[in-house]
C-alpha cells in the first residue's frame, strides 16, 4: 500500500511511525508533515498544505496512492473527505457532515441527548441577554461552549455568573470567536476527573482503543492558559473501575446507533468523558486522532494500524483484532518557554544518547528540518513517549530520555500522569 498522511503535527508523525511498521505498506507520503516525519522509515514529506484539496487529490492520483489518513480538524470540516472521495480516492476520516460531532458543539450535544448518552444539561443560545438569564437563574449553569471551533479555546468553565456575562460579552459582543460563537452552549458544570477513549469506526461497526488521558493546562499541577495537550498517558486507571458503565452507557449506545442507522461516522471517534457522581458523562465528540493521546495510545498498539485503517474504509472493521500490549506508555510534550502565546521557530534542537531501544520514542510536531539540521517550527515542538509495564516505569522512561533533547527555551512539564499514579498507589 501507498499512503498520504495529511497534517504535520506530532500525531501525523506517530500516524507515519506506526504505519511505516506494517508490511503492507511500502511507502508514506506525508503533507506538509514535518522534521520527523522527514526521517521517518519508508516515509517522505510533500510540500502540500492540509486545506489545498486539489493539489492533494492530484498527487495522491498521479502517485496512485491507496489509502489517505487524514490527521486535523480544519480541512475534515472543511469537507476534505468529500473532496477526495468525489475524486475516487479511499480516505480514512469522516466526511463533513459526520465530521459535524466535532465541528458544532449543538450538533454533537443534540447527538448525545438523541442518543440518551448521559452529558451535562444544556441549552442552546444566540444571544447573550437569554443566555445570560439563563445562567442568573440556574445556578449550575456556569461552563460556556461555542459552537463552532475555535482552536481548543471554545470552552470557558466559570465559577460566577459574572464570569458567564464576560463569556458572553467577548462571544457576542467583541465577537472573539467569529462565526463559530453565532451559537453557543451553556451547560452544567461538572465536577471529576476525565479520560478519553479514541475509538476507530468503519461506518457500522465502533472498536474502542485502550483509554487515555492528555493534561490541556500548561503548566504544573494543572495551573496556567489551556493548550493542545503537554502530555498524556495510556492506560488510565480510572476506566478500569468505570469500565462497565462506560461500555453500557456510552459506547453500547453509539454502537447501536451506529449499526441501525441512527449515526454515521466513519474514521476515528474521540470521545472525551468526565466522571462525575459515578456517572460517565460524555463532555465532547472530536471527529479524528488526540494529539498527543495518539503519541500514547499508537506505540501500545500491536496490531497492524495500516490493516485497520484500511478496514474502516471498506466496513471490513468488525473482522480486524485490535491488539494493545498490557503494560502504559506516557507522553511528555516539549514546548518553547513562551507557548501557547508564541511559538518557537528556528531553534536548533539537539538529541543525545536518545535510548533507540523499544522503551522510548521520539515523536516530532513543531519542528522542520534546514539543510539537515532539525529545528524548531511550532507550538508544541515534539513529545517523547516512554513505555514500560506500568505507568510509573513508563513515566521514568519518559523523562529520563527528555532530559537528552535540548533546545533555547525548552520546556516541559514535570508531573504528567503523576494524578493516575498516585490513584494506583493508593
Ligand atoms: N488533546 C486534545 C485534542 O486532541 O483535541
Amino acid at each position: 500500500m501507498k499512503i498520504l498522511v495529511v497534517g504535520n503535527g506530532g500525531r501525523e508523525h506517530a500516524l507515519c511511525w506506526k504505519l511505516a511498521q506494517s508490511r503492507e505498506v511500502s511507502e508514506i507520503f506525508c503533507a506538509p508533515g514535518n522534521g520527523g516525519t522527514a526521517r521517518e522509515n519508508k516515509t517522505k514529506n510533500i510540500d502540500i498544505g492540509v486545506g489545498d484539496f486539489d493539489a492533494l487529490a492530484k498527487f495522491a492520483s498521479e502517485n496512485k496512492i491507496d489509502l489517505i489518513v487524514i490527521g486535523p480538524d480544519n480541512p475534515l470540516a472543511d469537507g476534505i473527505v468529500d473532496h477526495l472521495e468525489r475524486a475516487s480516492h479511499r480516505v480514512f476520516g469522516p466526511n463533513k457532515e459526520q465530521a459535524k460531532l466535532e465541528w458544532s458543539k449543538v450538533h454533537a450535544k443534540e447527538t448525545m441527548r438523541r442518543l440518551s448518552i448521559p452529558t451535562a444539561d444544556f441549552e442552546v443560545f444566540e444571544n447573550k441577554e437569554k443566555a445570560l438569564a439563563y445562567a442568573k437563574q440556574n445556578e449550575l449553569a456556569r461552563v460556556v461552549k461555542v459552537d463552532g471551533l475555535a482552536l481548543g479555546k471554545g470552552v470557558m468553565v466559570c465559577d460566577t455568573v459574572e464570569e458567564v456575562d464576560q463569556a458572553l460579552s467577548s462571544i457576542f459582543d467583541q465577537k472573539a470567536f467569529g462565526d463559530a460563537g453565532q451559537k453557543i452552549i451553556i451547560e452544567q458544570k461538572l465536577i471529576g476527573e476525565e479520560l478519553s477513549i479514541l475509538c476507530l469506526c468503519d461506518g457500522k461497526t465502533l472498536k474502542a482503543m485502550p483509554a487515555c488521558q492528555d493534561h490541556k493546562r500548561r503548566y504544573d499541577g494543572d495551573k496556567g492558559p489551556n493548550t493542545g495537550g503537554m502530555g498524556a498517558y495510556t492506560p488510565v486507571p480510572l476506566y478500569d473501575k468505570y469500565q462497565k458503565q462506560i461500555e453500557e452507557q456510552v459506547l453500547a449506545p453509539i454502537s447501536n446507533a451506529l449499526q441501525d442507522g441512527r449515526l454515521s461516522f466513519k474514521g476515528v471517534l474521540f470521545i472525551g468523558i468526565l466522571i462525575a457522581d459515578d456517572i460517565p458523562y460524555v463532555l465532547e465528540f472530536n471527529a479524528r486522532f488526540g494529539d498527543p493521546e495518539t503519541q500514547a495510545v499508537l506505540p501500545r498498539m500491536k496490531s497492524d494500524l495500516a490493516l485497520a485503517l484500511l478496514a474502516c474504509t471498506n466496513q471490513s472493521l468488525a473482522h480486524i483484532d485490535l491488539q494493545f500490549d498490557q503494560g502504559a506508555s506516557l507522553c511528555v510534550v516539549a514546548v518553547g518557554k513562551d507557548y501557547p502565546k508564541s511559538s518557537s521557530k528556528g531553534e536548533t534542537i539537539t538529541v543525545s544518547q536518545l535510548d533507540s531501544s523499544t522503551t522510548v520514542q521520539l515523536f516530532h510536531a513543531g519542528t522542520s528540518l534546514k539543510d539537515d539540521i532539525v529545528i524548531t517550527n511550532g507550538g508544541r515542538v515534539l513529545g517523547v513517549t516512554g513505555l514500560g509495564k506500568d505507568l510509573s516505569e513508563a513515566s521514568k522512561n519518559a523523562y529520563k530520555a527528555i532530559e537528552n533533547v535540548n533546545f533555547n527555551q525548552m520546556e516541559y512539564r514535570k508531573d504528567i500522569g503523576s494524578r493516575a499514579m498516585r490513584s494506583v498507589a493508593k
